[in-house]
């Protein structure tokens, strides 16, 4: 009889051994992915006591953009950064939470830079729906001080980004240089064990995910792009369906395991997005290309778009390859 327990492959039993596999290695990379993962098991503790510990609701300060903070975004924040810190893997961080640059002590600096939003879709908080962390990772340019180049850089220069969905289970998704893998907590064991290796985004569009109501404020080319989508179900039977959390992170969660297309257009009036480019969209853009999926602003590929401020906003069209480009065409021609 077998005494060998049946488990699984933990976080970092996959980032060792895929280190491995790169001798040349410092092995910082693994050590920081490892050190997210720890960040994450707190703040998912953190959100799943957050109607027990009063924790909810709004702190009545505003953030750099206006909107007002939630207590579990100061959590997650600070968890992050003080984990990410004390790690030895990073010199410096950006977080949707933080006006400036943080900058980490000489003594503890590390090979990587990293971006984050650390609650992606507070407003969902206090209703107990899915929200999440973001994060997009960098390697440094050069020893020594960090320079502002080093943080606003376009994101096809990232060597890493992933987000962690604290929702009806807590999942943990990064993408490497190599592809994507996926991994659950076990909460009673406290680990992340891998559930998906090699995740690649679904080439057929099946859900739509926008938020219609901002149709007044759409430039010409959403609305006859979103009929062509729309255009496919016929009476044979339902092909196209609707699914919008409100919740970047839960919305392209979804989308990439079943196959979706998000939008978040600018606003024709003001020329803006919503969505941050240095912590929500690259990182998202990073994941779902090596996933064989696709990003663009409505015309721009999103890892192709400089960087010029740390709170940037843009247009995002992100899904499938073939709808992507589709949505490309289509502002070609009504935009240009
Ligand atoms: P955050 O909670 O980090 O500020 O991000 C909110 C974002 C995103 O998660 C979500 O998809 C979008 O804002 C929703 O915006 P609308 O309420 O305008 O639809
Ligand atoms: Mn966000
Ligand atoms: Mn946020």
């Amino acid at each position: 009889m077998s005494t060998t327990a049946d488990f699984g492959i933990t976080l970092t039993q996959h980032v060792m051994r895929k280190q491995v596999l790169h001798p040349s290695a410092r092995g910082q990379f693994s050590t920081l992915l490892t050190q997210i993962g720890v960040a994450a098991k707190h703040i998912s503790a953190q959100v799943r006591r957050a109607g027990l510990i009063e924790v909810l609701g709004a702190t009545g300060e505003t953030n750099i953009q206006g909107e007002r903070v939630q207590k579990l975004d100061h959590i997650a924040n600070d968890t992050f950064m003080k984990v990410l810190r004390r790690s030895g893997t990073v010199a410096a961080m950006a977080s949707e939470e933080e006006d400036d640059v943080y900058y980490v002590e000489p003594h503890r600096r590390g090979d990587y830079i990293v971006a984050f939003d650390p609650l992606d879709g507070s407003s969902n908080i206090d209703v107990g729906v899915s929200i999440g962390t973001i994060f997009a990772i960098y390697p440094r340019k050069h020893d020594g001080e960090v320079t502002l180049d080093e943080i606003l850089r376009p994101g096809h220069e990232q060597v890493g980004a992933g987000y962690v969905i604290y929702g009806s289970s807590t999942v943990f998704v990064y993408a490497d240089l190599e592809g994507v893998s996926s991994f659950t907590l076990d909460p009673g064991v406290g680990e992340f064990f891998l559930t998906r290796d090699g995740l690649t985004y679904p080439k057929t569009t099946s859900i739509l995910s926008l938020n219609e109501c901002n149709e007044p404020y759409w430039g010409p080319w959403v609305t006859p792009f979103l009929n062509q989508i729309k255009g496919r179900n016929d009476e044979k039977g339902r092909r196209i369906t609707d699914r919008h959390i409100g919740s970047l992170v839960s919305d392209f969660h979804r989308n990439l395991i079943k196959g979706g297309i998000y939008l978040y257009p600018v606003d024709h009036r003001t020329g803006r997005g919503k969505l941050r480019l240095l912590y929500e969209c690259n990182p998202l853009a990073f994941i779902a290309e090596k996933a064989g999926g696709a990003a663009i602003d409505g015309q721009q590929r999103i890892l192709d778009k400089p960087l010029t401020q740390l709170h940037q906003r843009t247009g995002l069209v992100i899904g499938p390859q073939d709808d992507v480009d589709l949505a490309r065409r289509t502002y070609a021609r009504y935009m240009d």
